[in-house]
């Protein structure tokens, strides 16, 4: 995991990492309302996609279909050439233009599950990574940090009914476990970049801790 230089361009990229259920895209429709309020050029936007060829890819990564099957380096593959399209299309020159952009998931996602989690080599995913965002690193990511019991509990009751947790679960707790070790590394080797923001708690009060983090960077 690599340190990346600061982007020269006039706008800020602030971008939402974490778990599934963490409160991602929550937190960031809050903030888009209150940096539009206070009169800033806000882009919000998401990865995998933020462009219609970038959205295609996201749609055969999320649900593809089909006799054969989808590879975990295809994959990775799939989703810096989507990510390399967003940058250059939205990111970049929106940043240019001296806008705030805010993206739910960014290159910390691929490092935390592909790299941390799936296993690709670390140095690998930072030269896809590093080819993919054209030097827009994020001035600021937020992690939202949640133990992965605590997103089941929160996933499990948007869908299924509470059970016993069987091996399958297992290894999906597992996974998870990998996944927010891998993003809590991040953040302690770039702790100036990327700021732990604790999601066990109300959205209200998250809010206003992620406010107070934005507000030094705007200043
Ligand atoms: N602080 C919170 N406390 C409890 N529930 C929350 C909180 N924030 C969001 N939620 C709820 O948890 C669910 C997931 O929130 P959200 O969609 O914002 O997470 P996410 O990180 O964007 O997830 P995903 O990775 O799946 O897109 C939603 O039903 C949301 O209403
Ligand atoms: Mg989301």
């Amino acid at each position: 995991m690599k340190k990346r230089l600061k982007h020269t361009h006039p706008g800020r990229l602030i971008t939402f990492e974490g778990p599934e259920g963490a409160g991602k895209s929550t937190q960031l429709k809050l903030l888009a309302g209150y940096l539009e309020e206070k009169g800033f050029e806000v882009i919000a936007t998401r990865e995998p996609g933020g462009t219609p060829l970038a959205e295609r890819l996201r749609a055969v990564i999320k649900a593809f279909e089909g006799e054969e099957k989808l590879h975990n380096t295809t994959e990775l593959l799939l989703i810096e050439a989507a990510r390399s399209q967003h940058v250059r299309e939205v990111i970049r020159p929106a940043l240019a233009a001296g806008k705030i952009v805010l993206c739910d998931r960014y290159f910390d996602s691929t490092t935390a599950y592909q790299g941390g989690a799936r296993g690709f080599d670390a140095e690998a995913i930072d030269a896809l990574n590093d080819l993919a965002i054209a030097e827009c690193a994020p001035d600021l990511t937020l992690l939202f940090d949640l133990t992965p019991e605590a997103g089941f509990a929160r996933t499990r009751t948007r869908t299924e009914t509470q059970g016993e947790h069987d091996r399958f679960e297992e290894e999906k707790l597992e996974f998870h476990r990998q996944v927010r070790e891998s993003y809590l590394t991040i953040a302690a080797r770039e702790p100036e970049r990327v700021r732990v923001v604790a999601a066990d708690r109300p959205a209200q009060e998250i809010q206003t801790e992620v406010r107070k983090l934005v507000d030094e960077l705007i200043r």
